[in-house]
């Protein structure tokens, strides 16, 4: 009989393992079934793994084969549409990315970012594309001149002296020329004075008195110091206490015009150049943030038919009607917006961890965001505080960080198998669209990722 039980025992624990191996844990399946092996595994795996993949997909689009050294491709497409270009912003933002990943010793990274560098003062008078995109856009030279900045940081006194400076000045001082002259927006669509050109603007004008105070440039030192003021008495004005948000563009040169005023160039302004009392954590970015989100979530089909843990699909803007191949269609939510929204949580959150007098009231410009973040109405969440150290601010820190990682899942839910990221996804399928293994894209992904792991990009 001991036997026989002992059998019996034996046969219930293998069917088990069978019947383990064949149903599995049925979130797993489900997972497996529905939403594709890709979210089978934690947010923190695919998160490491799509760093290594954006950060390979972006040394493949430097200097591919059949370019010169330091051409940075904004996407290895070249029909449909032709992004085989290098674009002053695009290349300027993949290489604040590369410049983080600069360590003494490192030299391929040291070859890409000298490389870069060469091309870049070769072109220094804007030449180098000569499509149909809308030109003067004076946010590409305040992107390269931050990002040559940071190289400068990292580099020794003989290649900043005879290489960075005279690069770095023509661009500060052509800066400080133009900075009030309307130009081209991020998009190359809109002439007017945009937000996000001010906000580079004035991060490189800052950045900039400081490195030449720092080798003794008195004159350019408070040149651009005051500069950086009027830039920031200009960005002041684009807050509107009735719309309650922050407007993307004045003062138009022509027709093109959004009704709206909404654009996420504001949100991926604060992630390139915050500054007090534009950051992440500010009560007027988050009040553009959530009316920008509240736009998209109605605009797109996806949104709806979305599985309920993942974020919002961001687009660029709400009248955008360029479709990755032409305008005049219909524009779809973008992977960069989309990790640009994850973006600024993890600053938001980056930014009041690191302060230990944060204190943020619930008040009549943010609680429409709070309202969305914590699920209710905003007569509920008026008043409330958080102050550093409380349970309360851990709940806000863990509601925020939760948040930010579904943006992040909506970007893994509609990238490639392989880990590859185009430009947009279609509004109505969710399939990628637009140019493939956008450079953009990486970069846009690994600042996000950064910002989560505690470590904004600089
Ligand atoms: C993924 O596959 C697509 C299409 O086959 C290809 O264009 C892309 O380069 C691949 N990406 C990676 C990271 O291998």
């Amino acid at each position: 009989m001991k036997l026989l039980g002992l059998i019996l025992l034996l046969q219930v624990v293998a069917l088990m393992v069978v019947a383990r191996v064949i149903f599995q844990d049925p979130v797993v399946a489900f997972q497996k079934e529905i939403l594709g092996s890709k979210f089978a595994i934690t947010m923190d795996e695919w998160l490491e793994q799509e760093a290594a993949v954006s950060w390979d997909c972006i040394r493949r689009n430097i200097n591919p084969p059949g370019t010169i050294r330091g051409f940075v491709a904004a996407s290895p497409s070249k029909f449909g549409p032709d992004y085989f270009y290098t674009w002053t912003r695009d290349a300027g933002l993949v290489m604040r990315v590369v410049v983080s990943r600069y360590d003494d010793g490192n030299e391929e990274v040291k070859r890409l970012l000298h490389d870069y560098v060469a091309q870049e003062i070769y072109h220094q008078d804007g030449s180098g594309y000569e499509g149909s995109w809308g030109r003067p856009q004076n946010d590409g030279p305040a992107i390269r001149v931050t990002t040559l900045l940071l190289l400068a940081k990292k580099s020794s006194p003989r290649y900043v002296e005879g290489t960075l400076r005279p690069a770095i000045l023509r661009d500060l001082d052509y800066i400080a020329r133009v900075w009030e002259e309307p130009c081209f927006d991020l998009w190359e669509e809109v002439c007017g004075v945009h937000f996000y050109t001010l906000m580079v603007m004035r991060r490189a004008m800052v950045d900039g008195a400081e490195f030449a105070r720092e080798f003794g440039d008195h004159k350019r030192a408070s040149h651009y110091a005051q500069t950086a003021d009027s830039i920031l008495s200009r960005l002041d004005t684009f807050w509107s206490s009735s719309s309650n948000y922050l407007s993307v563009t004045q003062d138009h040169c022509d027709n093109v015009w959004k009704h709206s005023g909404l654009d996420t160039a504001v949100i991926l302004a604060v992630n390139h150049a915050g500054m007090k009392p534009y950051t992440a954590g500010s009560d007027k970015l988050l009040a553009t943030a959530h009316r920008l989100e509240s736009a998209f979530e109605n605009l797109y089909p996806i949104n709806d038919l979305h599985p309920a843990d993942l974020g919002t699909a961001i687009g660029r803007y709400p009248e955008d009607s360029y479709d990755g191949y032409a305008s005049g269609s219909y524009g779809n939510p973008w992977f960069l917006t989309t990790a640009a929204m994850a973006e600024l949580y993890y600053r938001a959150v980056h930014e009041w961890e690191q302060d230990k007098n944060t204190l943020i009231t619930v008040n009549d410009i943010n609680s429409g965001f709070f309202a969305r973040l914590f699920e209710t109405s905003e007569d509920k969440v008026k008043g409330l505080s958080f102050r550093y150290g409380t349970k309360a601010f851990e709940t806000l820190v863990d509601t925020m960080t939760t948040r930010a990682d579904r943006f992040m899942a909506t970007v893994q839910y509609h990238q490639h198998d392989n880990g590859s990221l185009s430009e947009q996804f279609n509004r109505w399928t969710g399939f990628e669209q637009g140019a493939r293994d956008l450079t953009w894209s990486y970069a846009s992904f690994i600042s996000a990722a950064d910002a989560r792991a505690g470590q904004p990009l600089p």
